[in-house]
């Protein structure tokens, strides 16, 4: 089986490995912006030529924005078949003053690396494909048929994705999907991510009169875009940190005892996550604990406004637009579309005369969880275990990956969410960094996640 061989494979390239993530990073793969369309193809070949030279039989596909990368060798008859997702865009980097090194020439402090797209998620998905490398040149095959699905627009939503998910089902078809683009939950405590939550994503345009006016001329006769705006969206949650749009918690299943005995088992301190984010007192649902509320609760945020005037000194405007970008992280059996039409009534029925208001409607997701009682899960204990030195506790995550959603609806299966990532890496913010250690750690940890699903059937 060759696990010695294996192990001692990842110790002497340990180096090769980082030096070639760093030049993954160096590519500033910014998938939400057009002037980089040039580097996201840059990355996908990085990720191509890197999954062909170590045989596996690989094309990009091209889509209506950006590539993305399929390979796969199925030289493994009677074994069962493991997809591999991961992406290989990033965030923008911005705002680019607080990072300590640039964004895009990666350095190494204090055992990390800092580059954005470190964790998130070049360095994890990195993981896997080093790990079938280190079979490939040990024991010269794979223990099991792997197929790897690389995607460029994970971090804008792109909806390419599920078309491609869709009309190539029979191709994509497994037995295992692995996703490593997820936290551990502390340094030295691995988890196994076991629900994600879903989104549903909303851009909204408020417009009064015909040009930007005087408020002491125009102030109180005319309807105001920006209180109009603040008023829509104050309206959303209430003071109690419950969504108030109608019908929004119907289909949420609460928490039943051992779901919560689940969070409460988990080693978490509200102090030292006060501490850590400079916070008084922490905010969410009324009922609910801090890990609950990032977990298994539905929750309302406001991303980003504009209107007006935000520069130096006082200006006496009465605007003529504002606008404002929010989402709703859902939770399972929410339907993001069903959702969407509920925030649509809401804001028609909360717009205050006197303006007109477009609700535009970015794709959604849904949330998920996923049994724990299967071969896959067992097995990816084991490998956790056998790499980390501890076994992983099972967590729920806030964050959302949506092809977990079209791999369960158009393939039918459930993945492992195999997360290396720390909760403070900084991931789409300022000095992103991946510990190398657990770039080590998960690269093995795979490594023997493949022998482990060999043995399942
Ligand atoms: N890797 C993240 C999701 C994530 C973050 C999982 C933290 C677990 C912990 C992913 O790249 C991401 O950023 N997803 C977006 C959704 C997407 C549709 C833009 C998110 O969660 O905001
Ligand atoms: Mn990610
Ligand atoms: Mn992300």
């Amino acid at each position: 089986m060759g696990r010695d061989r294996i192990d001692a494979y990842l110790q002497t390239h340990a180096n090769d490995f980082e030096e070639q993530l760093k030049a993954l990073l160096r590519i500033p793969s910014v998938s939400a912006q057009p002037a980089h369309d040039v580097d996201t193809r840059q990355a996908a070949r990085f990720v191509h030529d890197d999954l062909a030279a170590m045989g596996l039989k690989t094309e990009i596909v091209e889509t209506k924005r950006h590539p993305l990368v399929y390979a796969e060798r199925l030289t493994a008859p009677g074994k069962p078949t493991v997809l591999f997702y991961g992406h290989y865009d990033v965030q923008p980097p911005e705002p680019l003053e607080p990072w300590k090194s640039k964004p895009f020439e990666p350095v190494v402090r204090d055992g990390n690396v800092y580059a954005r797209g470190a964790t998130d998620d070049k360095g994890q998905m990195f993981t896997h494909l080093k790990a079938a490398e280190a079979w490939l040149k040990t024991v010269g095959e794979l223990p099991v048929n792997v197929k790897f699905l690389i995607e460029g627009e994970e971090e804008i939503g792109g909806e390419n994705l599920e078309e491609f998910v869709a009309k190539n089902a029979a191709k994509l078809a497994c037995d295992y999907a692995v996703i490593s683009d997820t936290s551990q939950f502390a340094p030295g405590e691995p988890a196994i991510t076991i629900g994600l939550k879903g989104l549903a994503y909303f851009e909204i345009h408020v417009e009064g009169a015909n040009r930007d006016l005087h408020s002491g001329t125009y102030g109180g006769a005319v309807a105001n875009p920006l209180n109009a705006l603040a008023e829509i969206l104050a309206s959303l949650k209430g003071p109690d940190g419950r969504v108030r749009v109608n019908g929004f918690y119907d289909a949420v299943r609460d928490l039943d005892d051992s779901g919560r005995k689940a969070f409460a088992d988990l080693p978490f301190s509200e102090e030292e996550f006060r501490a850590d984010l400079g916070v008084r007192e922490t905010f969410g649902e009324a009922g609910y604990t801090t890990l609950e509320r990032k977990g298994a609760r539905p929750t309302c945020d406001v991303h980003g406004l504009w209107g007006g005037y935000s520069g130096d000194g006082p200006k006496t405007v009465l605007p003529c637009k504002a606008g404002a970008k929010f989402s709703f992280r859902l939770v399972p059996d929410q339907d993001p579309a069903a959702i969407a039409r509920q925030v649509r009534a809401h804001v028609e029925a909360h717009a205050p005369p006197g303006v007109t208001v477009e609700l535009i409607s970015h794709m959604g997701s849904p949330g998920i969880v996923v049994d724990v009682d299967s071969p896959g899960f067992r097995a990816a204990v084991k490998a956790i275990e056998a790499s980390f030195g501890v076994a992983p506790l099972f967590i729920r995550e806030g964050g959302s990956i949506p092809v977990v959603g079209l791999l369960k609806k158009h393939l039918n299966v459930d993945t492992l969410l195999l997360g290396w990532g720390q909760n403070d890496d900084n991931l789409h913010g300022p000095n992103e960094k991946f510990s190398l250690a657990d770039f080590h750690r998960g690269i093995k940890a795979i490594a023997h996640l493949l022998d482990e699903l060999s043995r399942t059937s």
